[in-house]
């Protein structure tokens, strides 16, 4: 009796035991460092793969209605790739998420001015963190079972100055695969002087599996009852608009592809959808955000936030000069990202929540992606 009772002890053990994800080479920098890949996997077979090269994830694979894995990011098979041009597959981007209109703003009296890397209808603005955002550094990985599960956290020291921004920011993001099929990413950031952050997670997805075409056939729920309109720049005018009545109000189910072709101006601003959703949840609290349907594989996708804004961004910009990891050319729209942050532009809108960490607080935030099929 007392054998039996170990063995199931052992067998037990050796089902539960979660390993610590191990870092492994992923090809060097022009300057030599390392990049490193870690593999997280749950217990479903789900799996995530992910470099300290931009805190970039590489692939995500996970079921269709039967049970057949796909890996539905896009992106490359090489860090030579990834340095040479990417439209922040998969990124974490930062420090300034979105954009900054004409790449200025001030903070406590003094101006600040940033590169200029980004002129949607011909006026510049400093995009994503600007020539060298978050997305083209070295982060440090470190492998870790957090809760349980399968994590790896990167590291970041943005230093004061850097890409014209102030203050020395620290900041991490703990990816976790939790066997609930959730990706759950948490950041974290301190600064020295007070300093504009907006950090968000870039991946593209694509429910059908990455390379099998466009995304307009996906289904869309947000949780969001007014959006921020922009101007021929990209830059939100101020005003939070009611979806009622527009394209963008996707209150109730939509198609991506319903009216994204249509003649409404905003529409027309951004090439399609490229916008920032204001949520209807605005306390900070892990609240959902999105849910996305893709009704051919039975794929689906909740993302849960704890900021107060969602960019759905439908990849109007891919335009068939980028090949992927599976050796098709990622075509106009192939892919759609939505982004949790706050609103484009907020350091230049005093009616927007702020996006202002001072020295002494410490900036969490917190998404979800949960996967299913049905
Ligand atoms: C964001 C922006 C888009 C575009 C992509 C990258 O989602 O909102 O306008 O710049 O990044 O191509």
């Amino acid at each position: 009796m007392k054998i039996t009772l170990f063995s199931v002890a052992v067998s037990a053990c050796s089902v539960f035991a979660v390993d610590v994800p191990k870092a492994e080479p992923f090809g060097k920098m022009p300057d030599g460092t390392e990049i490193q890949a870690f593999t997280l996997t749950n217990k479903n077979g789900i799996k995530l793969r992910a470099i300290t090269y931009g805190a970039i994830v590489l692939s995500l694979e996970t079921p269709d209605r039967n049970g057949k894995l796909a890996d539905i990011v896009l992106g490359y098979n090489t860090l030579e790739e990834y340095i040479k041009d990417t439209p922040y597959f998969g990124a974490v981007v930062g420090r300034y998420g979105n954009r900054i209109a004409g790449g200025k703003f001030s903070l406590d009296g003094t101006t600040y001015t940033l590169a200029t890397n980004n002129e949607p209808g011909g006026m510049k603005c400093s995009l994503h963190g600007g020539l060298k955002g978050f997305d083209k550094v070295v982060w440090h990985g470190e492998g870790l079972v957090k809760n349980g599960v399968q994590s790896v956290k990167f590291s970041y020291t943005s230093k004061d100055g850097e890409e014209g921004f102030p203050g020395t920011v620290e900041l991490s993001v703990i990816y976790q695969l939790t066997d609930d099929n959730q990706w759950r990413i948490d950041y974290e950031a301190k600064t020295d002087k007070a300093s504009p952050l907006n950090v968000t997670q870039h991946s593209y997805f694509n429910l059908k599996g990455e390379g099998n075409g466009d995304i307009l056939e996906h289904e869309l729920v947000f949780k969001a009852s007014r959006f921020t309109p922009v101007n021929a720049g990209l830059i939100p005018t101020g005003e939070l608009r009611a979806v009622t009545n527009t394209p963008f109000d996707f209150t109730t189910a939509h198609r991506i592809g319903e009216r994204v072709k249509g003649d409404d101006e905003q529409i027309r601003f951004g090439g399609g959808y490229d916008h920032n959703w204001v949520l209807d949840s605005q306390d900070g609290s892990l609240a959902l955000a999105a849910i996305v349907t893709e009704p051919s594989s039975g794929r689906t996708m909740e993302v849960l936030t704890t900021e107060p804004g969602l960019q759905f961004y439908c990849g109007n910009f891919l335009d068939g000069k980028l090949m992927g990891k599976s050796g098709k050319a990622y075509q106009f729209r192939n892919g759609f990202c939505l982004e949790t942050q706050h609103y484009p532009d907020s350091p230049n809108q005093p009616s927007f929540p702020s996006t202002i960490l001072r020295p002494g607080k410490t900036w969490t935030s917190t998404t979800v992606y949960r996967f299913g099929a049905k």
